[in-house]
């Protein structure tokens, strides 16, 4: 029976060996296989006589079940040492210094609203808000512009389901306000507005603040002292000149364009603006025998064209990060 000792001991060798459960099976084969060398020595016993038969099938299947235990511990150790090597492969060394967060800044237009709300609020306006998708009666009827007035062209709209519109400006917000609030009123309200309009300097969906005061006695007079002073805060020069410029608004009577000096001896187009219309009161409720003020619709995208010298509209909406880590 030495066979049987070399057969152990060279199969006990050959699984220490094998370093993947693959190669542990085929080593498996060779020795308890149908044709393994242990198979083998089984099917020997045939030959040996009945006497030492018993003796040798006892020790073969001790062999056997030795091999079989040994097997089942070296599977059970690559099990261990794949896990092991999988634990090690995925470890995190919390000890290593962070790669940075890249903390994001403000767009450039959301830097110019916040200076918006900052210099009027020092003025002593709130800050109003109102709904992107707007009805018709507070985009345009509210607003003395009726259904058929030609104002209503000046104004190309996004017409949504159901008579509503992408609001085409912020005006809706003073009606909305004053249906809401009593007099005094003294209020901007920023926000988004939409019309169909493409080009370097127009794009479909940009910003307006929309201003109203209204007391007993605002006048044009204040219209024009409030916007010049928040120009020249605006823009840091005392010496800043506005211009307003005769101009129709249905909602404002009278109304005016608002410039400013810009370049050589140029004028720029800021804002619209003018006295509120008596029908536009009457059409909140508010009798204005009693009350009047000023309302205005100013262009941000524009002030920030200007203040920090960008050419084309576009650039503030395509969110190229070139462009927008300038203003970082
Ligand atoms: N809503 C006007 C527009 O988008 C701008 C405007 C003009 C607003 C005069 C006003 C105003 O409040 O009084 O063209």
């Amino acid at each position: 029976m030495t066979d049987l000792a070399t057969i152990l001991a060279s199969a006990r060798a050959e699984f220490a060996a094998c370093t993947d459960a693959a190669a542990l099976e085929n080593a498996k084969a060779r020795y308890l296989g149908k044709a393994g060398a242990l198979t083998e020595l089984l099917k020997g016993l045939a030959q040996l006589s009945a006497t030492d038969r018993p003796a040798a099938g006892a020790a073969i299947n001790d062999a056997k079940r030795e091999l079989e235990s040994a097997l089942a511990a070296r599977r059970a150790a690559l099990a261990d040492a794949k896990l092991a090597a999988q634990l090690a492969a995925d470890a995190l060394d919390v000890s290593l210094p962070g790669r940075g967060r890249g903390a994001g800044t403000l767009h450039p237009l959301s830097r110019v609203l916040e200076r918006f709300e900052s210099l009027f609020r020092s003025l002593g306006f709130a800050v109003a808000d109102g709904p992107e998708i707007e009805d018709d009666f507070h985009n345009f009827t509210a607003l003395n512009t009726p259904e058929n007035h030609p104002a209503r062209s000046m104004q190309d709209t996004f017409y949504v389901e159901g008579g509503m519109v992408l609001r085409t400006h912020t005006s809706p917000i003073q009606v909305r306000y004053m249906e809401t609030h009593a007099p005094p009123i003294k209020i901007i309200a920023p926000g988004r507005v939409y019309r169909v309009d493409s080009d370097a300097t127009h794009s479909p969906m940009f910003h307006q603040v929309e201003g109203l005061w209204i007391d007993r006695d605002v006048s044009f007079a204040d219209l024009k002292g409030v916007l010049t002073e928040f120009l020249r805060r605006f823009f840091e020069r005392d010496d800043l000149k506005v211009r307003f410029r005769p101009s129709f608004f249905p909602f404002t009577e009278p109304s005016a364009e608002i410039d400013m000096a810009f370049g050589d001896g140029g004028w720029l187009e800021i804002a619209g603006s003018g006295q509120v219309h008596p029908n536009v009161l009457r059409a909140v409720g508010i009798d204005p025998e009693q009350y009047q003020g000023f309302a205005f619709g100013m262009g941000p995208d524009r002030l920030a064209m200007l203040r920090y010298g960008v050419n084309d509209l576009r650039l503030f909406y395509e969110n190229d990060l070139r462009f927008l880590r300038q203003f970082a």
